[in-house]
């Protein structure tokens, strides 16, 4: 386990929160393609993404080998900006806070790592991950209060929603 595990024992099965390895691969296949079906990375996608950003790749593991859900950031250290790149739960661990532990946990990694600017898009329709991120300080990233009209093809509207970090040097 990494600096990063955690015990998250609000669950009916202990969770640890914990890094990604690379023997997650097929699971986190199996639960990308749970959540999000055809919208699910391609698997040599979601490998090379593991490559380059396993550092904040996060996943809740019940100990069984089974994974309950993922958080996944890609950072550019150049220009400090960092995407949000999927964040899930399983149907039957929602509304426990998960989701919120993740996306606090990645936060503050990315915190830690000097990144300024996290961005993220989020269906308009999906109340739930919208109030989540609002209620992390999120706010729409204008123009147009956000709204990216086919921002991933013809009908696949999305809001880009912003958070901007402290970097360490400027904490008190
Ligand atoms: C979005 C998602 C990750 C939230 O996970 P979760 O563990 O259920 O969320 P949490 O229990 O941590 O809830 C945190 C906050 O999110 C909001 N929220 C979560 N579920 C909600 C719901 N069904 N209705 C309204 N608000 C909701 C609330 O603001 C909640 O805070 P509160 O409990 O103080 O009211 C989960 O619903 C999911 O995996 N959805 C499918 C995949 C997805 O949409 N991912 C985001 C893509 S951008």
């Amino acid at each position: 386990m990494t600096a990063y595990t955690e015990a998250l024992p609000s669950t009916p099965t202990e969770l640890v929160l914990r890094r990604a390895e690379e023997t997650d691969l097929p699971e986190l296949r199996r639960l990308d393609h749970e959540i999000f079906g055809q919208f699910a990375y391609p698997a040599f996608l979601l490998r090379q993404l593991f490559d380059l950003y396993q550092r904040h790749f996060l996943v809740l593991d019940d100990g069984s080998g089974r994974l309950h859900g993922y958080v996944l950031a890609g950072t550019d250290t150049l220009s400090r900006d960092c995407w949000i790149l999927g964040l899930c739960v399983t149907r039957d661990r929602r509304g426990r806070g998960l989701g919120r532990d993740l996306m606090r946990e990645v936060l503050l990694l990315l915190e830690d790592d000097g990144i300024g600017v996290v961005r993220l898009t989020v269906e308009p329709a999906n109340s739930a991950a919208v109030l989540l991120y609002r209620s992390l300080g999120f706010v729409c990233e204008e123009p147009d209060g956000g709204l990216r009209p086919d921002y991933f093809g013809p009908g696949q509207d999305r809001l880009v929603m912003r958070l901007d970090l402290t970097p360490p040097s400027r904490r008190r």
